[in-house]
This record gives C-alpha cells, sequence and structure tokens, in this order.
C-alpha cells in the first residue's frame, strides 16, 4: 500500500508557485514542484495522486508559451488549474480562451453557481485575487461553470466526472480568504487524501530510507556548522546510523561568541555524536593577512574551508556518503535561476568534487520552517533550532576589510550584546537575521574627559522570507539605546554605534 499521497505541482512559472506548495503542506499532503515539461514517463514514474497546474505570465496562444505533454490528462488523477494553469486545462481539453476586455489585478467579488464540491463551503459572494488579461470564454465539453464575476464570465470551472477543476483566481494568496478551504476541498473532498504528512511520520520514512541507502556497513560524513539545516541534516542522519556518521566541525575562527561550544555541547554531549572539532583559526587567519577585497576573502575562506575538511575526511578511512543540509528553496533555485553572481557564497561542508562521494540530502524536500519541525521532532534545542542564518565565511565578511584576531574578537563582544539584548526584548523570532558588522573605520569620541580614536559598530536587522531580497527592521528607540550604551560601556575599544536602514537591494543583508 502507498503510504504517502502525494501533490505533483507543475510548474508553469508563475510566482506563486512556491506558495502553492507551501498551502498544500500545510493541509498536511505531501507536495512536489516539477517544471511542465517533465517527460511524460517521468511523471508517471514518480506516482502522483493529484496534479496541480500552477500560474504563468505568458498568454497560452502565444509562441513558445509553456505546454505539458497531453498524456498528463490520461493519468486518471485529479487535476486542478490555476490562473494560466486553468487556460491551458481549457484549450487542451477542447475550450476557448481569449484576451480578456479588461485586465483583472488585484481583488475581486466573485459569485458561486449552482452546487460543487470544489466550492462547497465558500460564501455565495466571496473575494479573491485575480492576476490575468487572458479569460476562458468557452469551457471545454463536460466542464461547467462553477464561479463568475462581473468582468469573467468563468472564474471557475469543473468537470467532477473526471475531476477536473480550473480557478482563474489565486486560491493560494492570503488576498483569497476562502482559498485555504477551496484548496482543502480540493484535496480532501475531490482527492480524498487523509491528510496524514506531518514531520514526524517524515522522520520516521526519512530514517528508513536513510537506512536503506546505507545498509548495514557504509560510513557517511557531515560538515557540521551549527546552523539549522546541517544541524537537523545531521541529527537525522545520526538517528537512522548512529556511529556511523561522523560530523567534522571546522572553526575557522569566524564563529559568534560561544557558538563551538555551544554546538559541540549540544551534538557531542547531547546527541552523543561522533564529532571531529577542528581549530583551523590561525591557519585562515594567516591566508587572510593582508587581504581586504570582500570576493577574494570570500574566496581564500570558502576554498581552505574545503581544504580543511577534506584532509580531516580522508583520515577518516572508507567513507561513501556525504550528507549536506540542501532545502527545496535551493533546489528549486538551482534549478531555474539564472541570477548574476552577487557573492559567492559557499556553504559550509560544501561538496568536494573530486571526494566522490555519494550525496545525501535528506531536507530536500523541505520548506524552513519545516525544517525547524523536524529539528524540534527529533530533541535539538530550540536555541539551535532558531538560530539566525549565519555565511559560511562567518565573522569574516563582517569584519570589513583586513581580518585581525583583535577585530573578530571587538566583534564577537559587539554581537553577543545585540543578539542578547533583541532575544530579552523578544524579538529574535520575528526578525530573520540580526547581527553586528565592524567597518573598517575609527572615529574621534570622548570617553570620562580623553579623546579616544575607536571603532564603530553597525547594527543590521532584517525581515525576509528566503534572503533574496529583505527589508530593515524598525527596532524600537529604547532598546536601540539599550544596545548603544552596552556597547560603547562594555567593548573599550568601541565608541560608536549606527544603525544600518537599507533593504535589499539595492544593499544585501551582509556587508562583504
Ligand atoms: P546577502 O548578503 O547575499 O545574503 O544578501 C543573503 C543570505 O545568505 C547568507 N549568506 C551566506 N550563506 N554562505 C552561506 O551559507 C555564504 O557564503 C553566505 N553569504 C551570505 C546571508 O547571511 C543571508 O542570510
Amino acid at each position: 500500500m502507498k503510504t504517502t499521497e502525494k501533490v505533483v505541482i507543475l510548474d508553469f512559472g508563475g510566482q506563486y508557485t512556491q506558495l502553492i506548495a507551501r498551502r498544500v503542506r500545510e493541509l498536511k499532503v505531501y507536495c512536489e514542484i516539477m517544471h511542465y515539461n517533465i517527460p511524460y514517463e517521468e511523471l508517471r514514474a514518480s506516482a502522483p495522486d493529484a496534479l496541480i497546474f500552477s500560474g504563468g505570465s505568458a498568454s497560452v496562444y502565444a509562441p513558445g508559451a509553456p505546454r505539458c505533454d497531453p498524456r498528463f490528462y490520461d493519468l486518471q488523477v485529479p487535476i486542478l488549474g490555476i490562473c494560466y494553469g486553468m487556460q491551458l486545462m481549457a484549450v487542451d481539453l477542447g475550450g476557448v480562451v481569449r484576451e480578456g476586455l479588461r485586465q483583472e489585478y488585484g481583488k475581486t467579488n466573485l459569485f458561486v453557481q449552482g452546487k460543487n464540491e470544489l466550492l462547497a463551503g465558500v460564501d455565495q459572494e466571496f473575494t479573491a485575487w485575480m492576476s490575468h488579461g487572458d479569460q476562458v470564454i468557452t469551457v471545454p465539453p463536460g466542464f461547467t461553470v462553477i464561479a463568475g464575476s462581473g468582468n469573467t464570465t468563468v472564474a471557475a470551472m469543473a468537470d467532477p466526472k473526471r475531476k477536473f477543476f480550473g480557478l482563474q483566481f489565486h486560491p493560494e494568496v492570503i488576498h483569497t480568504p476562502q482559498g485555504k478551504l477551496i484548496l482543502s476541498n480540493f484535496l480532501e473532498r475531490i482527492c480524498t487524501f487523509s491528510g496524514k504528512w506531518t514531520m514526524e511520520n517524515f522522520v520516521d520514512s526519512s530514517t528508513a530510507e536513510i537506512k536503506g541507502m546505507l545498509g548495514p556497513h557504509k560510513r557517511v560524513v557531515c560538515g557540521l556548522s551549527g546552523g539549522v539545516d546541517s544541524a537537523v541534516a545531521a541529527a537525522l542522519v545520526h538517528r537512522a546510523v548512529g556511529d556511523r556518521l561522523v560530523c567534522i566541525f571546522v572553526d575557522h575562527g569566524f564563529l559568534r561568541k560561544g557558538e563551538k561550544d555551544a554546538v559541540l555541547a549540544t551534538f557531542a554531549r547531547g546527541f552523543n555524536m561522533n564529532i571531529i572539532a577542528v581549530d583551523a583559526g590561525e591557519e585562515f587567519l594567516t591566508r587572510l593577512r593582508g587581504v581586504t577585497d570582500p570576493e577574494v576573502k570570500r574566496k581564500i575562506i570558502g576554498n581552505h574551508f574545503i581544504r580543511v575538511f577534506e584532509r580531516e575526511a580522508e583520515k577518516l578511512g572508507e567513507i561513501s556518503y556525504l550528507v549536506q543540509g540542501t532545502l527545496y528553496p535551493d533546489v528549486i533555485e538551482s534549478g531555474t535561476a539564472t541570477a548574476a553572481v552577487i557573492k559567492s557564497h559557499h556553504n559550509v561542508g560544501g561538496l568536494p568534487e573530486d571526494m566522490r562521494l555519494g550525496l545525501i540530502e535528506p531536507l530536500k524536500y523541505l520548506f524552513k520552517d519545516e525544517v525547524r519541525q523536524v529539528g524540534l521532532e527529533l530533541g535539538l534545542p530550540e536555541e539551535i533550532v532558531w538560530r539566525h542564518p549565519f555565511p559560511g565565511p562567518g565573522l569574516g565578511v563582517r569584519v570589513l576589510g583586513e581580518v585581525t584576531p583583535e577585530k573578530v574578537a571587538i566583534l564577537q563582544e559587539a554581537d553577543a550584546i545585540i543578539i542578547e539584548e533583541i532575544k530579552a526584548a523578544g524579538l529574535y523570532r520575528e526578525i530573520w537575521q540580526v547581527f553586528a558588522v565592524l567597518p573598517d573605520i575609527r572615529s574621534v569620541g570622548v570617553k570620562g574627559d580623553r579623546r579616544t580614536y575607536a571603532h564603530t559598530i553597525v547594527l543590521r536587522a532584517v525581515t525576509s522570507q528566503d534572503g533574496m531580497t529583505a527589508d530593515w527592521y524598525p527596532l524600537p528607540y529604547d532598546l536601540l539605546g539599550r544596545i548603544s550604551s552596552r556597547l560603547v560601556n562594555e567593548i573599550p575599544q568601541v565608541n560608536r554605534f549606527v544603525y544600518d536602514l537599507t533593504s535589499k537591494p539595492p544593499a544585501t543583508i551582509e556587508w562583504e
């Protein structure tokens, strides 16, 4: 018997595709996003129990508009088409789509027509988010219109016999207040899913899968950084194979204050994991001496990190796999993004090309908040599960200009004070990232009647969904005041404090 009910969301280039996936998973149904032109055999082999066609910006009749293999309609599974997805379905199945007389964008009032399972329980008149130019003017044979608006005769259509449905509006966005009900009707009433996909199930099925991959003897290595992704991935693999997982924790000397001790306390002592901690601070500092260019600094840290990791891994004897904490947004991004390189990011524990290890990426289909739930499920402390993202090169890219041990020490102190105050104010979880930066400047001040010529600390606090874009966070003045006075009083080398009020873009989150 199949244990997991699965929805495949075909991505036709819509801006809300990830959001559809989020909503489906919130309803406790497992789903994956696939490119619209996935070959028929591949889609069939992945055994979806239902399909959702996403929105997209093209016009169905435009040359080169995204189309899928028409055999997808023969898979005998329910299909929900959203916006472009509905228009495509209409055209593929014999209906007619035309450029709308008026384009509809934003909130629109719709009216339910007749009775149907998809809109069961939805108010007779309801608000939905529209964003379309084209519209269906004739539904395909077998379909009936189930909702309309002032401008759109066919705002929703249904063929209950084949279980094919189309929505011209977006049920996945919050501006469609009853959208969740509509999606849940699709999953529960139409697909008759039981909605049992939880993180607890995920932990069980994924440990079983990892056990299967590694058999009774194979060993696996993981680069632990103390960040939530690698921590959860390691804890999951540890649950599956115990001591056959060896974690390598490279301390490059640019970690946050107390970070190394916290990681070792949690994993080595708390979880009894096999961890090799490498103190490589000196090696990194030596290589960075006199280097001020941010990209060069990043490359030096990244390359040397891999070298240290490899050196340690080689001492371990026969190893077959490497664990990576890749998340679903990274997978989706790397499949589609052609963005220019703004900064050369490297993930701690990144796969050295010539290591010839198999990859285990147990979080590959999870979103960040799901990873956190898995972490809690596995018994990881909240301190680690809720930790803010931290760049691979660490404080090396937050000490601007040349990195010296003195500057790193000042930054560690400043960062610790800031984090402590933010946590005390109960704001830590609300903020995506908050941290200190040490710019490469000194300025004149006066402390105890004496002239000082000392460092400035910058505070960066941002909200973000995924780190791709970000907004500066409006911290309360009294909190900023407390942080300011603690920084200049407790750190002798600091005499000035400033607050970064730029969003991304045009700035980036990190300063280098
Ligand atoms: P930027 O500075 O590009 O950062 O706006 C976006 C997000 O990525 C994090 N970041 C990194 N993460 N290795 C990482 O694993 C890196 O080299 C790296 N550089 C930046 C940054 O903290 C933010 O969350």
